[in-house]
């Protein structure tokens, strides 16, 4: 229950005040002036203070003025018996909660008590949420080429500098291109993002430097493009490989003059917007096959920053499992879980192709499917397909049953054969459960074993 300071120099208010809000199940203390009030308020917490404006020691307005400075988010309702609007103003503008006009009726005092907790309550909870939001957009991971990629944003992000972001599938592009603008004096003006992969070739255009009505079919009104859209901010140009070539001329000179026209249109803009462009693909290479500019390349490319792969980084993997554990348990309102030492050891044991997201949303399964608060290494066995360490990467898939002097057949027989007997040791020999899991009929998988001679 809250407990609430009143502050007030008139004996006979503090004592029915204190008497109406302990009947409502408040906890309350008593002032007989300003400076008392104060004293008590610097050594104890409140979650309300009642406060008189007349008071013979300090005026209600600068007792309001020293809470403020002690606590911004104590609310703090008036009280007056002479209340004129301009008085009423002016504690409002000096940050009170409310105002009540003497004499009190015990009523108007709980509703606007109630109210003021309430709204401070939410205050809160959207803090909390806050700070939620921003544990998200952290960036983990604690290994030397991680530990390196930080100094560099953040000697990055101050800058201007454009900025070209590599790395593969799921390695944390976008976290970084966000990180960048968040710590860049742009960070209270937008961060707009193309996915240049996901817009047909047609559109990109009008997309990136916006259209004038009329100007193709379809363009019915106006349209300002990305570009503008991020004026003072920064544009992130996601899969920026995936730019069709002449777009990529368009693009170039952007960078190069900083100005554009909008499609149909003959106003020249010309805006502040920072490019932070991403890519999984090899830009070097695209360059060699004709596919990719290579002066829009190096336009780019001011700030070259890589992403390494979780399978060069194993050292993360602990607490981004740790992190993403404590996420999903939150996001879907679950206990928080744990996992077995052994499961532990098993994760930290394989390769993540997909990288961080394929890590984030194993861990999400795990958290919705598994009801125990410990997550166990036959949990992870059971929701998981993972690969062995040093299976991705350079190997190609399926390399392991591959034979020089075998037909395809026989290695296929081969690898259906293994792939069988790991989901039956996975389940403990467990046939229906194995049939299951291979997504295969009972009948089926009996029929395949007798063919492959599995006991
Ligand atoms: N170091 C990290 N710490 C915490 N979360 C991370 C980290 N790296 C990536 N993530 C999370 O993993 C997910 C994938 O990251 P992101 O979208 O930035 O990757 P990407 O490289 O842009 O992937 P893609 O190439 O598939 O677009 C996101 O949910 C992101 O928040
Ligand atoms: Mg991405």
């Amino acid at each position: 229950m809250a407990t609430i300071l009143i502050i007030d120099d008139e004996q006979n208010i503090l004592v029915t005040l204190a008497r109406v809000l302990k009947l409502e199940g408040y906890r309350s203390e008593v002032a007989g002036g300003g400076t008392i009030g104060l004293k008590k308020l610097s050594s104890q917490a409140f979650d309300l203070v009642l406060l008189d404006v007349k008071m013979p020691d300090i005026d209600g307005l600068q007792v309001l003025e020293r809470i403020r400075a002690i606590d911004a988010q104590l609310p703090v309702i008036m009280m007056s018996g002479h209340a004129t609007v301009e008085m009423a103003v002016a504690a409002v503008r000096i940050g009170a909660a409310d105002f009540l006009e003497k004499p009190l009726s015990s009523e108007k005092v709980l509703v606007t008590v109630a109210n003021a907790l309430r709204l401070r309550r939410l205050v809160e909870e959207n803090r909390d949420l806050k700070s939620l939001a921003g544990l998200q957009s952290d960036m983990v991971g604690d290994s030397p080429p991680m530990r390196a990629l930080y100094e560099q944003i953040e000697r990055a992000a101050p800058s201007n500098g454009r900025v070209l972001i590599t790395g593969e599938n799921g390695t944390g592009k976008e976290l970084v291109a966000r990180a960048i603008h968040e710590n860049s004096h742009r960070a209270s003006d937008p961060f707009v993002k193309v996915n240049c992969a996901a817009v047909p070739h047609d559109l990109i255009e009008s997309e990136l430097f916006g259209h004038e009505k009329g100007s193709f079919t379809g363009a019915s009104s106006q349209r300002r493009g990305k570009f503008e859209q991020a004026d003072s901010g920064t544009l992130f140009l996601d899969e920026i490989g995936d730019m069709p070539l002449a777009m990529q001329a368009k693009l170039l000179r952007v960078l190069q003059e900083g100005e554009f026209e909008r499609v149909g249109g003959s106003e020249t803009l010309v805006v502040d917007t920072r490019v932070i462009a991403a890519t999984n693909q090899d830009l070097k290479a695209a360059i060699g096959q004709g596919k990719f500019r290579e002066d829009l390349f190096y336009r780019l490319n001011v700030i070259p920053l890589h992403l390494p792969p979780l399978r060069e980084r194993r050292e993360d993997i602990a607490a981004l499992l740790d992190h993403f554990l404590t996420l999903a348990c939150r996001h879907n309102n679950r206990r928080q879980r744990r996992f077995s030492v052994k499961a532990l050891q098993y994760l930290e044991q394989h390769d993540f192709p997909g990288n961080v997201r394929e890590l984030k949303n194993s861990i999400e399964r795990l958290v919705i499917m598994v009801p125990g608060d410990e997550i166990a290494i036959a949990d992870v066995k059971r929701w998981l397909s993972l690969d062995p360490a040093g299976s991705t990467g350079t190997t190609p898939a399926g390399a392991g049953f591959y034979s020089s002097d075998l037909a395809l057949k026989d290695m296929m027989a081969n690898a259906e054969r293994a792939l069988i007997q790991q989901a039956l040791q996975d389940c403990q020999g467990h046939v229906t459960n194995a049939a299951r899991q291979l997504g295969l009929e009972r009948s089926h998988l009996y029929k395949k074993m007798k063919n492959l001679g599995i006991k």
